[in-house]
């Protein structure tokens, strides 16, 4: 079918099944240009709770659409593709944190929002990368023990912006993680000018290396605010096509041209077709799991 064929049918669908189509920044060029609203997990999230729609397409991976269900219960939340998953999140399940926390009674769990339902049921708090830090300072004036999981790397970046400690679990995202050091440093030899941005999933050593690290849209706000023209972006290369929507004259390059996320790119524009006119994959989760999750989530939320 031809493509703009694909994109009027999605859109007349869209109006007939009173749907909304959200967009993380790493999906495809074609899928962010369909968007509702493209963003970050923690704008997706408030916009899921905020929006009329009856229907919620969330062109992202499985956690950021479960998330989306458990703060809108009532609406129905379709994911294109029902394998798109991430594996940081698959590196912890809900028996290992219980166990976690058994050897720690006294700490509370916080969990990186890449995580499954059931995992932040058994959590206190839940935080994204744009408000990690906010949230750690938050639970700080009133515990003094947390565990954060699953990402290493986030906690480590978190823990010495703070200057705290955690119990933390070895998780880590594959995809960040395999950028190093060394594409930093070529690309600055490309480009001496260009402002070097980095997620704070990415190791320390990078993270080291960086003039901000934040989180897909602080990147995006930096880029457009400040007077720089020139951008090393350390993530997943996706969010570039909104950064050269967003900013006509401004340039980007990846630090690595390999950061591609396969699971983000498993929505296609067919897929969102396909989910609208078949209304899958519809994502569901057990009332009691949805509840306890739904604590954690909201918190986060509301401290944003
Ligand atoms: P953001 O919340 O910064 O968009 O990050 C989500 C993610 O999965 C990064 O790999
Ligand atoms: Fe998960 Fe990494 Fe992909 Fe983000 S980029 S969805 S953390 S695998």
């Amino acid at each position: 079918m031809p493509f703009m064929e694909i994109v009027d049918k999605i859109n007349n669908l869209k109006k007939e099944k009173n749907a909304v189509i959200l967009v993380h920044n790493y999906q495809l060029p074609e899928i962010h240009d369909i968007a509702d609203f493209v963003g970050d997990s923690l704008g997706l999230s408030i916009e899921a709770a905020k929006t009329d729609a009856e229907v919620i397409v969330f062109c992202g991976v499985h956690f950021m659409a479960e998330t989306a269900k458990i703060l809108s219960p009532q609406k129905t939340v379709l994911l294109p593709d029902k394998n798109a998953g991430c594996p940081m999140a698959d590196m912890i399940d809900a028996e290992s944190l219980t166990a976690l926390k058994a050897k720690h009674p006294q700490a509370v769990a916080l969990c990186y929002v890449n995580t499954s339902a059931a995992v932040k049921a058994q959590c206190d708090y839940c935080c994204t990368s744009a408000n990690a830090e906010k949230m750690v300072r938050h639970i700080l004036t009133k515990h003094q023990e947390i565990i954060f999981v699953p990402d290493k790397y986030l906690a480590q970046f978190v823990s010495a912006q703070v200057g705290c400690k955690f119990v933390i679990w070895e998780g880590y995202c594959p995809i960040h993680a395999a950028i190093i050091p060394e594409h930093i440093l070529r690309a600055r030899q490309l480009h001496p000018q260009a402002k070097v941005i980095v997620h704070p999933e990415c190791s320390p050593e990078l993270t080291a290396l960086a003039d901000i690290v934040t989180s897909t849209e602080g990147m995006c706000k930096y880029v457009k605010n400040t007077a720089d023209t020139e951008f090393i972006i350390g993530t997943e290369i996706g969010i570039i096509h909104r950064m050269k929507k967003d900013n006509p004259g401004k340039y980007f390059y990846p630090a690595s041209d390999k950061a591609v996320c396969p699971n983000m790119k498993r929505t296609t524009l067919e897929k969102v077709l396909w989910s609208l006119t078949d209304m899958t994959h519809e994502i569901t989760v057990p009332q009691d799991i949805m509840d306890k999750a739904r604590l954690a989530i909201e918190r986060m939320v509301q401290i944003a």
